[in-house]
């Protein structure tokens, strides 16, 4: 079969929204649920096979969402192909934040970028078993408000949950998809 198609995609978003842990999703297929939060940038590769038996080699740079690392995020969404800007459905503020880096890729990166937006968690907000204990988190932003958003702005639009593993996949064979090819 072919050469994989190498594609560079890096993750933004404030921090504690789950950017490393969709990645650890992507990757290995799991979870932790005290995920430390990362320094700096992690570098991991995933692969992706298409419909069509194209083969994508994901070079994926995960940010680190916490204030103090944002001077250095244009060094890593410098010649991405793609972006997956993350946020917490149960923070409405982390939406803004999402905004925020889309106005700055709309602005600074590669201009054919394919960005994609993901409201992940959305694990905390959907129907609980009997068995768990009720929790007192409420969604904040409701997906007919970041669709709307994600339409206007030109993005793709997911809701994910790298907990259960819901959507995640379907974020990076999206873009994957979306990623011109000569
Ligand atoms: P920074 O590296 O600091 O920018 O954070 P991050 O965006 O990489 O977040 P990270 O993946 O470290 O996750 C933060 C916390 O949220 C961890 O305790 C995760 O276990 C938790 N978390 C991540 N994704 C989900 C999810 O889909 N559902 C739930 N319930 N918790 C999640
Ligand atoms: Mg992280």
């Amino acid at each position: 079969s072919a050469k994989p198609v190498q594609v560079k995609l890096v993750l933004l978003g404030e921090a504690a929204v789950g950017k490393s842990s969709l990645v650890l999703r992507f990757v290995n297929n799991e979870f932790s649920e005290n995920k430390e939060p990362t320094i700096g940038a992690a570098f991991l590769t995933q692969k992706c096979r298409l419909e069509d038996n194209k083969v994508i080699k994901f070079e994926i740079w995960d940010t680190a969402g916490q204030e103090r690392f944002h001077s250095l995020a244009p060094m890593y969404y410098r010649n991405a192909q793609a972006a997956v800007v993350v946020y917490d459905v149960t923070k409405a503020a982390s939406l803004d934040k999402a905004k925020s880096w889309v106005k700055e890729l709309q602005r600074q990166a590669n201009p054919n970028i394919v960005i994609a937006l993901a409201g992940n968690k959305i694990d905390l907000v959907e129907p609980q078993d009997d068995s768990e204990v009720l929790s007192n988190i409420f969604r904040e932003v409701p997906t007919e408000e970041a669709r709307a958003y994600a339409l206007e702005a030109g993005l793709l639009f997911f809701e994910t949950s790298a907990k259960k593993g819901e959507g995640v996949v379907n974020v990076f064979t999206e873009i994957a998809k979306k990623i011109p090819v000569e």
